[in-house]
């Protein structure tokens, strides 16, 4: 049977399974944006089906758990909650459970929630996500708990639906996987190897949301510097940039995330060409010091990141750069880690996301010798953030009394009186607005700047 004639059976089947029942799903998300958008897909496929979204755990028929392993504190979540949900299997046995994901694509790590969650009726991982209709009716219709986890990853599926959060924002993925294997992380293994999905499938993708009122998009992958290569007839990313951004209805592209030994000469040029493309690169810097860069196997220097940032700031003026940083990677002495704080200072981020180092088992880090103290890492943790925050406050200042164009994405999550949108430069501003204006674009004057966010009035 092919995919699609599998698709459209099990969909027939189900739709007939939930005719009438008013059948509601929750899904919970767990990680990076990939993992967002593939719970956008999960809940476009059950829509299609009949489910209703929910955001009340207690009414829900299916609850998925979308996992992330990148860190250990995200598998802990998902430890406790799976846990949680034992009483809801007691009160409704007709709940079914779901676990799926990064997390399960690692063997012994399904086999453990098995294991210890005996009541999950539905296990799956991140490469047979378009099998999910199939996986569902097996679920429904057996007792026993249905487990499918590919190796492989296979080619990419086209055309499967997905309910997106935002009908203004819009995610879209254009590659899968990684082959970088930076030492600490657990993506390629859990992800597969890079694949590029075809330019005509993205600019239709796109054409489609513009059409549908989309203003803004996110073209997602591990690596997007490397989108085509493996296509190999040289259409690389920054001829997919130039492409997107000719697409009607589109005002504003953004990307992530950027690898810095792909940020090339021409994606610059690109990204300073088209109008559309905002003014802001999300660019990991992983570690400051070049013994732990190259530890870490990224294959750039600290002076390649710093050239780097120089050249896109001369070529788009008032370029926004956010990062990634690691603390404690194995054998990080008190030297490297200043090396760390001496970039920070060096590139002024516009905001980072700090982590400490988490072994994952079956990368070549966590068999490094360590030696690290882990109170000693905390403490370089809290050292970083206190940078960054003092960094991010004069930055911001330097908004006070600008005016600046917002995107209005919705009503602010904190305060329901005020909307919540963003710069060009990624900044979530906040300011006074009847929902009326959700989805157009505003200019907002900075009254208030804030470490982390604006506040504004519009004018
Ligand atoms: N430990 C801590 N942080 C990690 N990241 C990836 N793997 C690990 C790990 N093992 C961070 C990197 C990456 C971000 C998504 O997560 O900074 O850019
Ligand atoms: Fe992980 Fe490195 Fe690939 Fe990013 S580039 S997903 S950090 S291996």
């Amino acid at each position: 049977m092919s995919l699609k004639e599998e698709q459209q059976k099990y969909m027939q089947a189900l739709q007939q399974y939930a005719e009438g029942k008013r059948f509601k799903y929750h899904i919970v998300t767990y990680g990076c944006q990939m993992n967002v958008h593939d719970s956008e897909k999960l809940a476009g496929m059950l829509q299609e089906i009949g489910y209703e979204e929910t955001q009340v755990l207690e009414e829900a028929d299916i609850i998925l758990f979308n996992t992330c392993c990148v860190r250990e504190h995200a598998e802990q979540r998902v430890y406790g909650n799976v846990g949680a949900l034992r009483s809801y299997k007691q009160s409704n046995p007709n709940l079914i459970l779901g676990v799926c994901g990064c997390m399960m694509q690692q063997k012994e790590t399904a086999e453990d929630i098995i294991k210890k969650f005996p009541f999950v009726d539905l296990v799956f991982g991140t490469h047979n996500l378009h099998h999910f209709p199939r996986l569902l009716f097996e679920a429904v219709n057996s007792g026993h708990t249905v487990v499918e986890i590919l190796d492989e990853e296979g080619n990419i599926v086209e055309g499967i639906p997905a309910k997106r959060a935002s009908n203004v924002s819009a995610y879209v993925t254009i590659m899968y996987g990684c082959n970088n294997f930076c030492t600490y992380c657990i993506v390629p293994h859990v992800r597969g190897r890079e694949r590029s999905r075809l330019p005509g499938d993205i600019t239709d993708e796109i054409g489609e949301l513009a059409a549908n009122g989309c203003k803004e998009i996110t073209l997602l992958g591990q690596n997007v510097n490397s989108y085509g290569k493996d296509l190999g007839d040289g259409y690389l990313f920054p001829d997919l940039l130039r492409d997107v951004n000719k697409i009607e209805g589109i005002e504003r592209i953004r990307f992530v995330t950027s690898h810095p030994k792909d940020l090339s000469d021409d994606l610059i040029d690109a990204m300073a060409e088209c109008e559309k493309v905002c003014e802001h690169i999300h660019l990991p810097l992983q570690a400051g010091s070049n013994v732990i860069l190259r530890k870490m196997n990224r294959r750039y220097t600290r002076e390649d990141y710093l050239k780097l940032v120089d050249k896109l700031r001369a070529r788009i003026p008032g370029i926004a750069v956010s990062t990634d940083i690691i603390v404690g990677f194995p054998g990080e002495t008190e030297e490297d880690f200043l090396d760390t704080l001496d970039m920070m200072e060096r590139v002024q981020y516009d905001s980072a996301f700090t982590f400490i180092y988490s072994p994952r088992k079956g990368t070549p880090a966590a068999s490094m010798p360590d030696g690290v103290d882990t109170e000693v890492k905390k403490e370089r943790l809290n050292r970083l953030i206190a940078l960054q925050n003092d960094i991010s406050k004069a930055k911001n200042q330097l908004y006070m009394d600008k005016v600046v164009e917002v995107l209005v994405e919705g009503v602010s999550k904190n305060n329901p009186k005020m909307l919540s949108g963003r710069t060009r430069t990624n900044k979530l501003v906040h300011f006074e607005g009847g929902s009326e204006i959700i989805g157009e674009f505003v200019n907002v004057k900075i009254t208030l700047p804030k470490a982390w966010t604006l506040e504004g009035r519009m004018i």
